[in-house]
This record gives C-alpha cells, structure tokens and sequence, in this order.
C-alpha cells in the first residue's frame, strides 16, 4: 500500500472518557489505527469494550477526549459542528435497525441524502436507480421499507449509505436483524462492493463468524486494541 495516500481514518492514541456524574468512565484508552483507502476492517469485542464508542469517533459523531483523530486526513477535533454535518455527508452509515423512512419509497430513502447534500433532481432519481440496481433491487424501487423483507431492507440501507460516494461505509451490527441466510446475502453484497468497488468498510460486530469475513480482524477488549490481524 502507497504512504502517500491519505488514510481513510488515523486514529493516535484516541482516548475517550464519559463523565457519569463526577465518576469519569473510560471508555478508549489509548487507540492507535489506521485505516486505508479499499480495507476492509472488522471491529471485535465483547459487550462494552469500545466499539460503538469507536464507531461514533470514526463516523464524526462524536470528538475524542484526548488524542487525534483525522477522518480522510481531517483533525476532527478542529470542526465545527456544521463542519462536522458537512464531513459526515462523505460517510455512509449502515445501522443494525436499517433506519429506513417508513413513508418512503426505496428510491425516496436512497436520494434522501443526495437531496440533503443538494444534488439536482435528474442526477438524484439517476444514481438512486444504478444504486439499486447494484444492490440487487431494481424491482423494489417503489416499494416501502413495511413492503420489503429484512435483507432488503438492508440492502436499501446499503444503497443509500453508498448515495454520496461515501469515503468510507461505517456498518454497526449490519445483520444483526436478519436471519443467517440473509444475513451471509448481505455479507456478500458488502464483500463484493469492497472487492469490486473499492469501497472502505469499517463493520463493527460482537459476531465472530462474520468479523472473520473481512480482510482485518481488529479485537477491542476493555478500551483498547488487543489485536490488529490481516486475515
Ligand atoms: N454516554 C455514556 N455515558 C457514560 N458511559 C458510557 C456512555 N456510553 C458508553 N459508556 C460506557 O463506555 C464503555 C464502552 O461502551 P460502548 O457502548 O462503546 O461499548 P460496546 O463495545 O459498543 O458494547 P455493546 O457490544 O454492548 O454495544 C462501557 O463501559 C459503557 O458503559
Ligand atoms: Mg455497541
């Protein structure tokens, strides 16, 4: 890999401490990653290690406590909160509950953030399409998501998150709502669009059947990275 590209995430030494009262509970303690353009990274670790903690840090939905933390070589301690808004409009979010707009067509929810992000009305209803078609919906796109099974749904949530072009797609538990077979339907459309595509993934799971699919298996355990292994 090139040391010229800018990595997707570069985390040193990010610590991160919630204030319960006056009682400080640490929950990063010291993590050190970086993440390149393609990898394909699972995040493992028992209940309360740090991974959604992690995840809010890498997604700019939250700043750490201490250390640094560049999202496509961005100090995100340095934004301001519109600037933070703007940046993650470049991350596509996958959420375990899919997180679909229930009065929404497939369609509507994936041009939902290019109508946020200002994108004309043509290029949207365009890229929404190709978005589905890639996803393997191209039959559904007026479905709602009540209309759709669980993987579809999914799969919607896929689309969307991939709306912006997204630096990177940050996914929380993305089949932790689906049973095994749509759940490995799901995997494989996420592995194909890294292979094909390019595209970064960073997955969090406790599951580690599905952790052991991605290229890099990092393993959290109690605030700090344990192990960082190319599979
Ligand atoms: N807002 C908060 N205020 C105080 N403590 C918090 C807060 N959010 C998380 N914590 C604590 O920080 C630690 C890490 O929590 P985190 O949610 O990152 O764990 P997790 O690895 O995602 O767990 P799970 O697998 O159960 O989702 C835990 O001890 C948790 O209790
Ligand atoms: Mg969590």
């Amino acid at each position: 890999m090139s040391s010229k590209t800018v990595p997707v995430v570069e985390a040193m030494n990010v610590k991160k401490t919630y204030m319960l009262g006056k009682v400080p509970v640490e929950a990063l303690r010291g993590v050190n990653l970086r993440v390149e353009t393609g990898d394909f990274v699972s995040i493992l670790g028992p209940s309360g290690s740090g991974k959604s903690t992690l995840l809010n840090l890498i997604g700019a939905l939250d700043k750490p406590t201490s250390g640094t933390l560049r999202i496509d070589g961005i100090d995100i301690a340095k934004l301001n909160d519109n600037q933070l808004a703007e940046l993650r409009l470049r991350i596509g979010f996958v959420f375990q509950f899919f997180n679909l707009i229930p009065r929404l067509t497939a369609r509507d929810n994936v041009e939902l953030p290019m109508s946020i992000a200002d994108m004309n009305k043509t290029e949207r209803k365009k890229r929404a399409t190709e978005l589905l078609e890639t996803v393997g919906l191209k039959e559904r796109t007026n479905h709602k998501p009540a209309e759709l099974s669980g993987g579809q749904q999914q799969r919607v949530a896929i689309a969307r998150a991939l709306a912006n072009n997204p630096k990177f797609l940050l996914l929380d538990e993305p089949t932790g709502n689906v049973d095994s077979k749509t759940a490995s339907e799901v995997l494989a459309l996420i592995q194909n669009l890294n292979k094909e595509q390019n595209v970064s993934i960073i997955m969090v799971t406790h599951d580690e059947k599905l952790a052991h699919q991605a290229k890099r298996i990092i393993k959290v355990f109690d605030g700090e990275i344990h192990s960082d292994v190319v599979n």
